[in-house]
């Protein structure tokens, strides 16, 4: 491990820094043991070539693509509007937050470095899209459409919408320069559409659900396009990588992580697992975590297909914010939470706090600190109020928020999740939970060869 590396401190989830904990000789023993078998189960499915995340660090050709692409085409436009969702979506409004730093849409060209601004719009509402796309030139706009399946109607809907107003804008002729696809290699509409019309189209590995999805063109272009050095962020997820290994317990922290966490569900009934960032630039990584960790491991059958309806709930929460929202209910709640803090050591910049008011004695130990010593004094104080009250928690450090650090944190997280997944004995790559909605979506909107469901239209006696 080296001084830049992503650090995992889970004393707090041990007995006995908190009452409650688990037993700190297990991680060598039964517990070592059952990860050792998870882990094995996850090293056959990567064998049998099912889990390409792994891989996607080492992927020099893509990441080289993904630059020609980002400095010959991404780069000329002063907009860029991702269209995705779900997986598709969340990874690039992630590398958005925490790498390009608040506010970049708001800065001027030159504050930009002339890289563009960067919109993701995963939900089709109406009401934001129609206003993004009023706000936009289309002339001067690139519209990446990101689909793996190139069918989600959500994302559909919206190319759909985005083509519309380029056409209007720029002609029929010209709107295919405006567009740029992520999408699968060979099937799907928007490939079909990318070869008739010769728009670029990077491909989403065939074995890369979209979840897992976002060290590939899904994140990387977006990222490449507004100037993110795509080549650090593999750089940090190859090291994770390699540090997560080992079929030893103590020597992987994915491992870790996704062993104490199954622990604390299925042996200490806390089911809730809370990421708590303490940087309003993480605050949609733990929106990214939430998805990824619901949609993998919440499943109605195990792999043995026996009913389980399993799953832990993620929860995405923002310190010290949620100090005045959720913290009541983490302290002193029922105890079904597990809460993973995020700490950045050096946050880059601060603000600091001028010794004004001395004459109110309330206010004078915060003249001559920063924000940062606040927010920083605020989650050790609020871990260590937890750890009193037998809560559990873990905290993950980031020495700093950089290109290297996110790609430590996204494969540290997809690499934990299918551990996660042997350990409940679910497949953590699939989502078939979701399949009903759409299909009855599509009877609603008059797909074809999709039948519209009668709906219960309600008893009206139970209306209010
Ligand atoms: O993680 C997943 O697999 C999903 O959340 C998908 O990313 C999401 O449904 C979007 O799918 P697609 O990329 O096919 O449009």
């Amino acid at each position: 491990m080296a001084d830049g590396d992503l650090r995992l401190d889970f004393a707090n989830l041990l007995r006995p820094h908190v009452s409650t904990g688990i037993d700190p000789e297990r991680l060598r023993g039964d517990l070592a043991e059952r990860f050792r078998v998870a882990h094995g189960a996850v090293q056959e499915r990567r064998a049998a070539g099912e889990m390409g995340f792994f891989d996607l660090p080492y992927a020099t050709d893509t990441a080289a693509r993904v630059k020609d692409l980002a400095e010959g085409f991404g780069q000329w436009f002063h907009d860029v509007v991702v269209l995705g969702i779900g997986g598709s979506g969340l990874g690039a409004i992630s590398l958005r937050d925490a790498l390009l730093g608040p506010l970049w849409n708001e800065r001027s060209d030159e504050e930009r470095d002339h890289f563009p601004r960067l919109h993701v719009v995963d939900n089709p509402d109406p009401v934001t899209f129609g206003a993004l796309l009023r706000r936009l030139d289309p002339a001067t706009t690139l519209i990446n459409v990101v689909s793996k399946s190139g069918s989600t109607a959500e994302t559909m809907a919206q190319y759909l919408v985005a083509r519309g107003w380029v056409e209007d804008a720029v002609g029929a002729d010209h709107a295919p320069g405006h567009f740029l696809f992520t999408t699968d290699p060979t099937k799907g509409a928007l490939r079909k559409i990318a070869e008739a019309e010769g728009i670029p189209a990077a491909p989403v590995p065939e074995n890369v659900g979209g979840r897992f999805s976002v060290l590939s063109p899904v994140g990387l272009l977006p990222a490449a396009i507004c100037g993110v050095d795509v080549d650090a962020l593999l750089a940090g997820a190859a090291g994770m990588e390699a540090r997560c290994r080992s079929a030893e317990l103590m020597r992987n922290p994915a491992g870790i992580l996704a062993t104490l966490l199954y622990a604390a569900d299925s042996e200490l009934s806390r089911p809730i697992h809370v990421l708590m960032p303490y940087a309003d630039r993480l605050r949609a990584a733990a929106l990214w975590f939430q998805q990824l960790w619901a949609e993998s491991l919440g499943k109605a059958r195990g792999l043995d297909g026996a009913r389980r309806n399993t799953g832990p709930t993620p929860l995405a929460s923002v310190g010290a914010t949620d100090q005045h929202s959720l913290l009541q209910l983490f302290m002193e709640g029922p105890q079904d939470k597990v809460i993973l803090f995020a700490a950045v050591a050096d946050a880059g910049t601060d603000v600091s706090i001028p010794p004004l008011h001395q004459e109110i004695s309330s206010l004078v130990y915060l003249g001559g600190k920063s924000l940062g010593n606040l927010l920083d004094a605020e989650r050790k104080a609020t871990a260590e109020a937890l750890r009193r009250e037998g809560r559990l928690n873990a905290t993950l450090l980031f020495p700093r928020v950089d290109a290297a650090t996110l790609g430590q944190f996204y494969i540290l997280l997809e690499i934990a999740t299918v551990y996660a997944g042997a350990l409940y004995g679910v497949d953590p790559l699939d989502q078939p939970g979701v399949e009903l909605g759409k299909v009855l979506t599509y009877g609603l909107m008059g797909r074809e060869g999709y039948e519209a469901p009668s709906l219960d239209a309600g008893d009206p006696r139970w209306r209010v």
